[in-house]
């Protein structure tokens, strides 16, 4: 039948082939989110994850081609071969982990608050958000809003298509806290000194890693095995300094 024919070819789907045939690394992320995948006023795509995929495509021989994609499309995306690998600060989640194969963590993170100045004083910890009074913000379909959910369900969710618009309520003073990525959180509150206070401490625990399509193990071993290699030799260390020291 059809049904049978689509599994086998699924099954069989080999990136690496595609990579090689067509001399093209395609890689889907969600630009917004500092300091991994940022876009640059020139048009540009810069950041940790931008760095790590072109390096990875030139070892590989191939061009490396950007696919910025919506967050809550970004699996779809990968799913229908419009991208051969997520490289975009996702969170290796059991959810997740049933619909897409994940490589090794690259970097493991957890989430942290911005908070508005004026609720600084009395908010020491998420715990303290766990209130209907207070309105706690965040990307729609990210880790963030299962932490909120999970660690604060007493609080007013109100969730954003982008990361931006989230903080942005907190800054402008329509929300109270932030939940995020502390990496990200951390750029922010840099940039934004005075406007917002980053309760800096990690709440959860989140290894991200790339991600790809499930039965690919051939280019899951290539990506374990890249990994190893510039975390061994040093490159992984210059990119990772030229985006998180300041
Ligand atoms: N780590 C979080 C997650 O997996 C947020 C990632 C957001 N990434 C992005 N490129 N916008 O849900």
């Amino acid at each position: 039948s059809t049904a049978s024919t689509a599994v086998v070819a699924q099954d069989e789907y080999k990136a690496l082939q595609d990579i090689q045939s067509s001399g093209e690394l395609k890689v889907c992320f969600d630009a917004g989110y500092m300091p991994f995948e940022m876009k640059a006023k020139n048009g540009e795509f810069i950041g940790f994850d931008i760095d790590l995929g072109k390096q990875m495509a030139r070892a590989m021989g191939v061009k490396y081609v950007p696919v910025n994609t919506a967050w809550d499309g970004i699996i779809p995306t990968l799913l229908t071969g419009k991208c051969h690998v997520i490289m975009g600060g996702m969170t290796i989640t059991a959810q997740r982990n049933m619909q897409v194969l994940f490589a090794d963590p690259y970097i493991e993170i957890g989430q942290s608050i911005l908070l508005n100045p004026k609720v600084a004083g009395e908010v020491k910890s998420y715990r303290d958000l766990n209130d209907a009074k207070y309105t706690v913000v965040t990307k729609l379909g990210t880790t963030g809003e299962g932490a909120i959910k999970r660690s604060m369900p007493k609080a007013t969710v109100n969730l954003f298509e982008t990361q931006t618009d989230a903080v942005l309520e907190v800054t402008n003073g329509k929300a109270d806290a932030f939940v995020y990525d502390m990496p990200y959180n951390a750029v922010y509150a840099a940039q934004n000194e005075g406007l917002v206070t980053h309760l800096g401490e990690a709440f959860t625990y989140e290894p991200l890693g790339w991600a790809i399509r499930q039965g690919d193990t051939d280019f899951l071993n290539f990506l374990n095995s890249y990994l190893r290699q510039i975390k061994g030799d040093g490159t992984y260390e210059r990119i990772y300094n030229k985006w998180f020291e300041s």
